[in-house]
């Protein structure tokens, strides 16, 4: 029924919600990809330990290993259940289709990649998708500028810096929840150590008053992440340190001789995906704040 629909609703927090107390604390909310139940186990065992609020996330590209309407609903029945607040988030929204049945299953909130769309398709395209999340109470997350690789490392898309100005004109257009902006982040692991334009984030952040989301976040330094958080990102995205952390995790333990048998490579991939993420909630000052 719609009462007992806004009632589970209820039990849920909306990122806009993570996102105004972060700007107003001064730290980011990691945002961490999610592909199996041990994933989202490990992601909350360290939520709940460290007293952080944390987005738990699924991107469209990654639905063909995990279909949203199986991963949809646990990710959802996880976050209401956690003792910390969780969102769930749908990254790098592609289609409306996916989009809709995210908001369909509970998403609090969903991103829809227009990046790569000149800045007046961007707009109007994010402009339908927030019309679309209005009735959920979702909120919508967008993208300017082109942030380097792609989700799933099969694109190798160039790079290419956020204007401040188009960040100004997008927000007074759009009215959108958060902003992902570029400024030199890119997905998958990084060639070279990246060096993060500070300059454009703090213009950025100056001139506008969105919630700013770092895309891109596997491999930047534990300084840069702090700096990030101090000017102006409140919303950290990890998705390849995750799934390196479970792979590595679990090759250890075989190596160690720890596995005899399937329940303990179940416990190595919660103990992986565990480790990473209560690395990156101590690092965006996110503990305690839950
Ligand atoms: P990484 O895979 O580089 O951590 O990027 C995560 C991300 O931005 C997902 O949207």
């Amino acid at each position: 029924s719609a009462a007992s629909d806004v009632y589970k609703r209820q039990m849920l927090v909306n990122m806009r919600d993570l996102l105004a107390d972060a700007r107003v604390g001064g730290y980011a909310v990691g945002s961490f990809s999610v592909a199996n139940m041990e994933m989202v186990l490990g992601v909350l065992q360290a939520a709940e330990e460290l007293r952080a609020p944390v987005i738990l996330q699924i991107a469209e590209v990654r639905l063909r290993q995990s279909p949203l309407e199986l991963i949809g609903p646990l990710m959802v029945a996880a976050a209401r259940q956690a003792s910390v607040p969780v969102a769930v988030h749908f990254d790098h929204g592609k289609t409306e289709q996916k989009i809709g049945q995210a908001l369909e299953l509970g998403f609090t909130s969903v991103m829809f990649d227009g990046s790569h769309l000149p800045l007046d398709e961007n707009i109007a395209e994010t402009c339908r998708i927030i019309e679309m999340a209005r009735p959920y109470g979702a909120a919508v997350e967008a993208e300017i500028g082109c942030v380097g690789g792609s989700e799933d490392g099969s694109e190798e898309i160039a790079m290419h810096c956020t204007d401040p100005a188009d960040a100004v004109r997008f927000e007074q257009e759009t009215g959108v929840d958060a902003l992902a902006i570029a400024i030199g982040n890119a997905h998958g692991n990084y060639k070279a150590t990246p060096k993060l334009r500070f300059d454009i984030l703090a213009q950025v952040a100056e001139n506008t008053h969105t919630p700013l989301v770092l895309h891109g976040g596997t491999g930047i330094s534990p300084e840069d992440f702090r700096r990030c958080a101090q000017t102006g990102i409140q919303k950290i995205n990890i998705a390849t340190a995750t799934f390196d952390s479970v792979e590595q995790t679990v090759r250890g333990a075989y190596d160690a001789g720890a596995i005899g048998g399937y329940y303990d490579l179940q416990g190595a991939e919660v103990q992986g995906a565990y480790k990473n993420a209560h690395r990156h909630i101590l690092i965006f000052g996110t503990d305690g704040k839950a």
